[in-house]
């Protein structure tokens, strides 16, 4: 077991249990506050993130930056990770023999950081914490509970830039995740 993120990171410095290890930049690891109520779970790193060794910094990334401030939720009071900590050729999803190489170290950053909910960007992210029987368009902006943890699944801001009629339920969907925080008092 880890003792703390840092010790996790090293060895995801070092990690060389996919392929995914053979073109990295950088290792993507994760970044925010390590006392988080509230966690998002992305796919993997793009160009961008593979480049500055942190999540969500390219355009996908700023979008959500700006849905958050829009709400009122600050990035440096959540944490951020992805499914793999290193980027897939060309931006295709993650094999799941990668994801299940990878998902080891998503769990322990979630036993530390002891988030109360969880945001799920997009099917990559649903599918292998929740499991292949979640799809995306059913299950977005419905809570669902498991071991005392609130999860949100959502869409990939990724795809918002694709298809601007799902920014709506992306809003909405957050709006969700404000309230609940809220009504929790939550950091955020
Ligand atoms: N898309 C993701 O899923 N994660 C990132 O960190 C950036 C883009
Ligand atoms: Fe290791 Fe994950 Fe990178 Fe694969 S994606 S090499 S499992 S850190």
């Amino acid at each position: 077991m880890y003792e703390t993120l840092n010790e996790i990171n090293d060895e995801v410095k070092k990690c060389t249990k996919c392929n995914l290890c053979k073109n990295r930049t950088n290792t993507v690891f994760g970044v925010g506050n390590e006392n988080a109520d509230i966690m998002l779970i992305g796919e993997g790193p793009g160009a961008d993130e593979d480049r500055e060794g942190e999540p969500f910094v390219g355009k996908a990334g700023k979008l959500m930056n700006q849905a958050f401030q829009g709400l009122g939720i600050s990035r440096e009071k959540i944490y951020i990770a992805n499914i793999v900590k290193c980027r897939p050729p060309n931006n295709r999803n993650p094999e799941k023999e990668e994801a299940t190489a990878c998902l080891n170290y998503l769990r322990n950053q979630v036993v530390l950081v002891k988030p109360k909910i969880i945001v799920l960007l997009g099917s990559v992210a649903l599918k292998n914490i929740l499991g292949d029987n979640y799809g995306i368009t059913a299950s977005r902006g419905k809570w669902i509970e498991k071991r005392g943890i609130l999860y949100m699944p959502t869409f990939h801001p990724a795809a918002l830039l694709r298809d601007d009629s799902k920014k709506i339920d992306f809003w909405n969907d957050l709006e969700l995740v404000k309230a609940k925080s809220k009504e929790k008092n939550l950091l955020m």
